[in-house]
């Protein structure tokens, strides 16, 4: 007898095909037939919502969060079966007991335990806590350089280089998909793009990617444009541009100039991908955005505090709110926040991005979905850990019709799968890994907040990770069947 029979279904395939009735016969893992299921162990009524492969969220940080949070609800309850773990230059691996990677990461990584020095031992460590999802790894250039040479402002030597590409090398050998760098933070912002074309040459054997976030996204966003494809060109990968906007007011609309730079690229021969979150506002490590001894008031009157474990209080809180509550100027505000203690892990909000840039982003054919959610739990995360797919799905798709619900279920799926070298995912068909979600489209929708973000989204109803049902009318079922997956070779563990 089969193992799960789900009956009554509108089967999007994740390819951009229209919906198609059938029931879907899950046995062993994987998906056994599309069509008419026989009886089943287990047997569930999907009364005609739609069964999609499992979504993929091609950029998150939750290196740490598979110790710290294995049962991964905030990315289950979205229908998330899979995510791009090591984005934006920082990844768990390569570790040194030696060294605090998750301090020099500014948190982005917290939640790392345990004592793995590379990807296989990674590997090894979070299958030991029963994950909840799948998981696929980006080795990232920060992680690298600062195990290599530490937080040294100057280029590599040639030895520094060979250690580098020797890390990265074996991060590929164990099944990483790519290299990634964030070329806005510290140590990536002291490299030539010399460098970074030298280490993702380390790349070219196993075909792998070249994931940014780039070096500019605001004034000088089209010349990080320029840098990415530059360096993907000379070292022959494909590239993927991260959550891809043009920050700050005076930049915004100039995603259609970029899109336009990709299309010439794609166009040229080039292979060239992209990512966006469904939000105006940015997130990430308040220290990186200040030259402190001169703090761009522009952007200081836009930052709302994340988290901050200097002054809990101010969690929640517009920085504007603080100066006026303070007495104080908004520039002195951002000084009295970072240069207080542990001020250097302050997480801010930042609304930057116009809601006309994420349109015209989503309605590239390139574009697929990455959260960027930074799954640090404490004070209030930027909403985008908990709603991106329901808020693509609902807001995007059904009320502004943006998209088509079969278009933005291939980005999410097919389309990430075959980017990211996900072998027999992304797709409901015969014999692929059982992934799936089934939602309903009519009342799908993100609910997550800036004021109220930790909230699970509406209309998910259920959610198979490798033929397990781990999700069911809102309750984690406890299932910790998720994988940790190799880039275009079965999954850590497993042989073909
Ligand atoms: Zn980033
Ligand atoms: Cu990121």
């Amino acid at each position: 007898m089969i193992d799960l029979a789900i009956r009554n279904v509108q089967v999007l395939d994740g390819t951009g095909s229209a919906a198609v009735a059938a029931d879907v016969e899950v046995y062993q893992g994987r998906i056994r037939t599309v069509g008419s299921a026989g009886p089943a162990r287990r047997e569930i009524d999907g009364g005609g919502l739609c069964l999609a492969p499992g979504l993929i969220d091609t950029h998150a940080h939750d290196d740490g969060a598979f110790f710290r949070h294995p049962d991964m609800s905030f990315k289950l309850a979205q229908g998330v079966t899979t995510v791009v773990s090591g984005n934006c230059g920082f990844s768990a691996i390569p570790a040194d007991a030696g060294q605090d990677s998750v301090a020099a990461s500014g948190g982005i990584l917290a939640g790392l335990e345990g004592q793995f020095t590379d990807l296989a031992g990674y590997f090894d460590a979070v299958l030991a806590r029963r994950p909840a999802i799948n998981n696929l790894m980006l080795v990232g250039h920060n992680t690298v350089r600062g195990i290599t040479m530490g937080m040294e402002a100057r280029a590599p030597t040639a030895s520094e280089t060979a250690i580098m590409r020797d890390h990265i090398d074996r991060a590929m050998a164990q099944g990483a998909c790519g290299f990634s760098t964030g070329l806005i933070y510290r140590p990536g912002r002291w490299s030539e793009t010399e460098e970074v074309i030298a280490l993702a040459k380390a790349v070219k054997p196993y075909d792998g990617l070249y994931t940014t976030h780039m070096r500019n996204e605001g004034d000088r966003l089209l010349e990080a444009v320029e840098e990415t494809l530059t360096i993907a060109r000379e070292a022959e990968l494909h590239a993927h541009i991260s959550h891809h906007k043009a920050a700050g007011r005076p930049n915004w609309g100039k995603v259609r100039e970029s899109l336009a730079r990709v299309d010439a690229a794609l166009a040229a021969g080039q292979r060239v991908t992209l990512d966006v979150y469904p939000y105006t506002a940015g997130s990430g490590r308040m220290i990186e955005y200040f030259d402190l001894d001169d703090p761009n008031r522009a952007l200081a009157e836009v930052i709302r505090i994340a988290s901050c474990p200097a002054f809990r209080q101010y969690e929640g809180h517009m920085l504007t709110e603080i100066a006026d509550e303070l007495g104080i100027d908004v520039t002195e505000a951002v000084k009295l926040v970072l240069t207080a203690p542990g001020g250097d892990r302050t997480i801010c909000i930042h609304f930057i991005i116009d809601e006309a840039d994420i349109e015209t982003n989503l309605r590239h054919a390139d574009m697929m979905v990455g959260s960027d959610g930074i799954p640090d739990l404490r004070g209030r995360p930027h909403p985008r850990l908990f709603g991106t797919f329901p808020r693509v799905l609902g807001r995007y798709v059904r009320e502004r019709g943006v998209l088509s619900l079969p278009e933005a279920v291939r980005r999410m799926t097919s389309v990430a799968a075959a980017t990211f070298g996900l072998q027999e995912r992304g797709q409901i068909r015969e014999g692929y890994w059982a992934d799936l979600v089934l939602f309903d489209p009519n009342t799908v929708l993100d609910t997550a907040t800036y004021d109220d973000p930790k909230q699970a989204p509406e209309g998910i109803r259920l959610v198979v990770v490798n033929g397990e049902i781990a999700l069911e009318n809102g309750q984690h079922r406890g299932a910790g069947s998720g994988k940790m997956l190799r880039y275009r070779r079965p999954a850590h563990g497993e042989t073909a």
